[in-house]
């Protein structure tokens, strides 16, 4: 019978670097900030500082899913089609509303039960990847394989885009090629103030496109000479 990884042993999830062990501990990690955004006795600063830390831990960790675990789980489980379907629309569904949270202030009117929307989405991903998807994973690797997975998945998610991006697809090839430059320009954007407004996201899927190019074009010069 499957067993939801949130009850088991670290010993039984197949140590630390499993990617069941690291996926759990990025989804208690996820779970802290949510709560404490929710009790709101933080000041406005704090509350935004903390709504940042949320979309990145979010949206790297599951860019990495989306682009290591779930193809993986297609491959290895019968229904693995049927359930990683069914993520990938709570993924973007979490995506449309936290762009749209992002093209507000936190004082405006509908800011915090978007948020409230966006948590509760979030939640629910956590409980369908715990108790549905990483169980299959386990059953179809073994501890060491489900090390490897782990590293693969935490290479990408060190490197991937930490804010929403709804137009990119939630599949590969086109999120892991739009991944490089939206990740290049995310990760410029985290270094701003807090509360800096979000871009125009089609702006930055082309600006993206354009630092990819530019990059392509230095190369391809750069190997001729
Ligand atoms: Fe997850
Ligand atoms: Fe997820």
């Amino acid at each position: 019978m499957t067993r939801s990884i949130a009850e088991q042993s670290i010993q039984e999830l197949g140590g630390e670097a499993s990617v069941l062990a690291r996926q759990r501990r990025d989804h208690a990690e996820l779970d802290r900030p949510m709560n404490l955004y929710e009790s709101g006795s933080e000041t406005q600063d704090e509350q935004r500082r903390i709504l940042k830390q949320i979309v990145q831990l979010t949206f790297s960790h599951a860019f990495a899913e989306e682009v290591v675990l779930w193809p993986a789980l297609r491959r290895l489980a019968p229904d693995g089609q049927e359930l990683t379907a069914q993520v990938e629309e709570e993924h973007q569904e979490i995506n449309n509303l936290v762009a749209e949270m992002e093209r507000m202030e936190p004082q405006d009117a509908g800011h915090d039960q978007l948020a409230g929307r966006a948590f509760a989405l979030i939640r629910q991903d956590i409980r369908d990847e715990e108790d549905l998807l990483l169980p299959r994973l386990q059953e179809a690797l073994d501890r060491a394989r489900l090390r490897k997975l782990g590293s693969a998945w935490e290479t990408v998610r060190r490197t991937a885009p930490t804010h929403p991006h709804p137009a990119v697809s939630r599949r590969p090839p086109g999120n892991a090629v739009a991944g490089v430059p939206l990740s290049a320009l995310d990760r410029a954007r985290d270094l701003l103030p807090v509360g800096t407004r979000a871009p125009n996201s089609r702006r930055l899927v082309l600006a993206g496109c354009a630092v990819l190019a530019t990059w392509l074009v230095v190369t391809a010069v750069r190997r001729r000479h």
